[in-house]
C-alpha cells in the first residue's frame, strides 16, 4: 500500500470515528471514550490534514470551529418553497380547523401529530450523500440567505450522518435554529456588563447569530437546531411521524415531546399540558404546531397561497399579569447610566414569580404616566425579560405619588447628566462612584477580560465594598497582604492559593484583553483588538488623537473620542503605570502572535515540574491566550495536571486519586491550534473549542438533547 493509500485510510477511518462519537456524545449522551482520548484523536486527524491538506474530507469533524469570514451571504432557491403556518390564538378555531381537515378527508379516518413551536428561526438543511451541503435560511420564502458555514457551528447537528438504515441520497431537513435561553440569559449578562444594548429575545438573538460573518463568532455562540420536518423528491415515508422517527435514526436533533393524537380532544390535552410546562424547557417556546399526520391525506388537503392546510399553530397568549409598583429603584452601571427598576408586588407570571421590572429610562416612566402604588401591567417580553406595558388607571389610589426622577446619583449624590440625544441619565462621577466603581472591577476580572481564576465578580466586589480593592491595579497588591486575606471570613487557605496564583498568572494575558479590560466606554473585544494590532502597545496609544484612532477600521467617531478622553486622564495615566509595574501585559508581544482561541475554555490546569520546550511562563501565557485558567491546587474539578520534570509525587498521587488526567507538555500542545490556524491578533477571539466539552458533573446531561 502506498503512503497516500494509507495515510487516506487513516484520515477515513479517523473521521468516521469521530463522526461516531460526536453522535453518540451529543445525540446520546454517551461518551464512550475520555475527553483526553477525544482530544488525542482530533489532534492526530488534524495534524495528518495539516500534513496533507489534499487529503482532509469536506465534513471533516475538524472543521466545526468556523473561521469563514463571508461578506455577503449568496443567495439560493428553496426547492420545495418554505411556508409559513397558519395561526391562531384559541381553541375553537382549532376545533374548527379540524372540521375542515375532516371535510377535506371526505370521512377517512386521520390522526395528528402535535409538536411544540420553538421560537427560532427557520432553516432549511441539505444532506447530499449522507454529507450536510448546504444551511439557507427562509428568505421570502422563495429564496433564502446561504448560511452554511454558520450552521455548521451547531454542535449537536452531524455533519456527515451514519450509513445504512435505507436513507434517502438527497434530502433536505427544515427546522428551528434556535439560542438555548441559559445560552440567551449568559449572553445578554455579558452585554449589560459591556455596557452593550440588550437582545430583545432569544429568536432575535439567533436570527443575528445566524447573519454574523465571522463563523467563529457563531460559534462561541451555541446554537442548537431542532429538525421539524424531512423533504424527498419522492414520496419515502408514509408518514410525518415515521419521517421524524427516521430524522432521529440519522442522527438528527428532534425534540421528543412530539406526541401522536387521535383526535383533536387528544390535541387539547397537549395544548394544555405545555400550557405551563413549557416555561420548565430550556428554549423559548411560543405555541404548539398541529399536523396532519399521513403524508398521502396532507397531499389531499394541499395548501393556500401562504400555508399548508393540514396544519396550523396555535400560539399561546402572551402572559400579562396585573400587580403593584411599591418603588422604583435606580441602578448605576459601569458607564455610569442609570437604569430605573419597578419593584413590584410579586406576582406569578409565564412560569415564574415576577418581583421587578426593567423601566429602560426616564422617557418610559413619562410615556406610561406611572404613579407609586398604581397597579401595572407585567408581560415578558418575548417570554424573558419583565416589562411594564400600561397602567390600570381605573384602579389608581387616590394618593398615588407622580414618580420623581432623581436629579442626583442615588448612590454618590453627583448631579446627573444626560448627554444630548441619549436616553439614559448618567452620573459624572467616574472615579468616585461606588457601583461604577465596582462594576469596573467585576468588569476587568470578567471571563472576556483578565479571566481570573479565583477572583469572580462576587470575590472582587466583597474586596471593594471592604475598601481593599478600588482600582485593578489594587488588585496585583493582593498576594503581599495575604495576612490580611487569611483573616477573612469564609476565604479559606485554598481559596487564597488559588486567588493569588490566578492574579500571577494574569500577568500573562495578552494585551487585547487587558485593554479591553480597563473598561474604556465603546472599547469591547473587538475595538480593543483592532487598537491593540494597530498600535502594538499602551504607549503609543497613550498619545493618539482621536482623529487618529478613528482611522483605524472598526474604531468610529464616538469611539476614538471616548478612548482618546480615557487615555488624557490623570487618573487613567496613573491606573497604567500601575499595571505596568504590577508586569500586566501592556504591549503586544513577539513578532508571531501568541496562538489564540478559545479551545481551552472552562478547562483548569496545574503545571508542576520543570518542562524541556517551553518556560512555565511561556506555557501560562498559551493557556491563558487560549481560554484556559491556571490554577494553584489539584481537586476533582481541576481539567488536566501538566507534568515535567522532577513533578512533586505528593501532587501526582493527589490527581490519580482525583482521577484528574496527568499530561506531558507535549499533550499540552496537542490541545492547542495547530499553527495554521492561528489567529492574528486582527481576529476575534471566540473560537469554539473542538472537543465535547465534559459532560457535567451531575451526570450525563443536558449537552445534546434539551428536552
Ligand atoms: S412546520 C409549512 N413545525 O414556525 C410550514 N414549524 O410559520 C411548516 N416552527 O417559521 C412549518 N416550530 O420555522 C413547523 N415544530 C414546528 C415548528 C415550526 C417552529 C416555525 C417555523 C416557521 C413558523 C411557522
Amino acid at each position: 500500500m502506498s503512503d497516500t493509500s494509507a495515510t487516506l485510510q487513516r484520515i477515513q477511518a479517523l473521521t468516521e470515528q469521530l463522526h461516531h462519537l460526536n453522535y453518540q456524545y451529543y445525540q446520546r449522551d454517551i461518551s464512550e471514550i475520555s475527553d483526553q482520548e477525544f482530544d488525542q484523536l482530533l489532534a492526530e486527524l488534524q495534524q495528518l490534514e495539516a500534513e496533507h491538506p489534499d487529503l482532509a474530507l469536506p465534513n471533516s469533524p475538524t472543521r466545526r470551529v468556523g473561521g469563514t469570514i463571508t461578506k455577503q451571504f449568496p443567495t439560493a432557491d428553496h426547492r420545495y418553497p418554505m411556508l409559513s403556518l397558519g395561526n391562531t390564538y384559541s381553541e375553537d378555531d382549532l376545533r374548527e380547523f379540524d372540521e375542515r381537515v375532516q371535510k377535506g378527508l371526505e370521512g377517512a379516518p386521520y390522526s395528528y401529530v402535535c409538536e411544540l413551536k420553538i421560537d427560532g428561526v427557520a432553516m432549511s438543511l441539505r444532506y447530499e450523500h449522507g454529507q450536510l451541503t448546504q444551511g439557507v435560511t427562509r428568505g421570502d420564502g422563495t429564496r433564502g440567505d446561504v448560511v452554511t458555514a454558520n450552521v455548521r457551528t451547531i454542535k449537536t447537528l452531524p455533519l456527515a450522518l451514519r450509513p445504512g438504515d435505507n436513507r434517502p441520497e438527497d434530502f433536505e431537513v427544515r427546522g428551528e435554529v434556535f439560542l438555548p435561553l441559559p445560552v440567551f440569559e449568559e449572553l445578554n449578562a455579558e452585554r449589560e456588563q459591556n455596557g452593550e444594548a440588550l437582545l430583545a429575545n432569544p429568536r432575535n438573538a439567533a436570527s443575528g447569530t445566524l447573519k454574523l460573518q465571522n463563523s467563529a463568532q457563531v460559534a462561541a455562540r451555541k446554537l442548537r437546531f431542532y429538525a421539524y420536518s424531512l423533504l424527498t423528491p419522492g414520496r419515502h415515508f408514509a408518514s410525518h411521524s415515521a419521517a421524524l422517527e427516521a430524522l432521529t435514526r440519522y442522527g438528527l436533533p428532534v425534540s421528543d415531546t412530539w406526541r401522536r393524537a387521535a383526535t383533536i380532544s387528544e390535541v387539547l390535552d397537549f395544548v394544555h399540558y405545555w400550557a405551563k410546562k413549557r416555561f420548565d424547557l430550556p428554549v423559548a417556546t411560543d405555541g404548539i404546531v398541529i399536523k396532519v399526520d399521513n403524508l398521502r391525506q396532507q397531499d389531499q388537503l394541499g395548501y393556500t397561497a401562504k400555508s399548508p392546510r393540514w396544519a396550523i399553530a396555535y400560539k399561546y397568549p402572551a402572559e400579562a399579569a396585573r400587580t403593584r409598583l411599591n418603588e422604583v429603584l435606580y441602578n448605576v452601571g459601569r458607564t455610569g447610566a442609570v437604569t430605573p427598576v419597578a419593584v413590584l408586588t410579586p406576582v406569578p407570571l409565564a412560569g415564574t414569580v415576577v418581583k421587578r421590572a426593567t423601566l429602560h429610562n426616564a422617557n418610559q416612566i413619562e410615556a406610561l404616566d406611572l404613579r407609586l402604588g398604581d397597579l401595572v401591567f407585567v408581560e415578558k417580553g418575548g417570554e424573558i425579560i419583565p416589562k411594564i406595558t400600561g397602567v390600570d388607571l381605573d384602579a389608581r389610589p387616590a394618593g398615588a405619588t407622580p414618580i420623581q426622577y432623581p436629579t442626583a446619583c442615588p448612590a454618590c449624590g453627583t448631579p446627573l447628566v444626560r448627554p444630548e440625544g441619549e436616553a439614559h441619565f448618567r452620573c459624572p462621577n467616574e472615579r468616585g462612584c461606588p457601583p461604577q466603581l465596582r462594576a469596573r472591577l467585576e468588569h476587568y476580572v470578567s471571563r472576556k477580560a483578565l479571566n481570573i481564576d479565583g477572583l469572580g465578580a462576587e470575590t472582587v466586589g466583597r474586596f471593594f465594598e471592604l475598601g481593599m480593592v478600588k482600582t485593578p491595579a489594587d488588585i496585583y497588591d493582593l498576594p503581599a497582604r495575604r495576612p490580611e486575606l487569611v483573616t477573612l471570613e469564609r476565604l479559606g487557605e485554598k481559596s487564597i492559593d488559588n486567588l493569588i496564583t490566578g492574579i500571577e498568572a494574569s500577568r500573562q494575558v495578552p494585551f487585547p484583553r487587558v485593554l479591553f479590560g480597563m473598561g474604556i466606554r465603546y472599547v469591547g473585544e473587538t475595538v480593543a483588538q483592532k487598537l491593540a494590532a494597530h498600535y502594538r502597545g499602551i504607549d503609543a496609544l497613550m498619545v493618539a488623537s482621536a482623529e487618529e484612532m478613528a482611522a483605524v477600521p472598526e474604531v468610529g467617531g464616538v469611539i476614538a473620542v471616548a478612548a482618546a478622553h480615557w487615555f488624557q486622564q490623570p487618573e487613567n495615566r496613573q491606573l497604567i503605570e500601575r499595571l505596568r509595574q504590577a508586569g500586566v501585559q501592556l504591549e503586544v508581544t513577539g513578532e508571531a502572535p501568541v496562538p489564540a482561541s478559545d479551545r481551552l475554555a472552562g478547562l483548569t490546569f496545574v503545571l508542576s515540574g520543570v518542562f524541556e520546550q517551553h518556560s512555565r511562563d511561556e506555557l501560562q501565557q498559551l493557556i491563558i491566550s487560549n481560554g484556559g485558567k491556571i490554577t494553584g491546587s489539584i481537586s476533582k474539578k481541576l481539567s488536566y495536571l501538566v507534568a515535567g520534570e522532577n513533578m512533586g509525587p505528593a501532587k501526582r498521587e493527589k490527581a490519580l486519586g482525583f482521577k484528574v488526567p496527568i499530561i506531558s507538555e507535549t499533550d499540552l500542545m496537542a490541545l492547542l491550534p495547530a499553527p495554521d490556524e492561528v489567529r492574528s491578533p486582527e481576529m476575534a477571539p471566540e473560537e469554539e473549542a473542538l472537543r465535547p466539552p465534559a459532560p457535567p458533573a451531575a451526570g450525563p446531561g443536558q449537552q445534546g438533547l434539551l428536552f
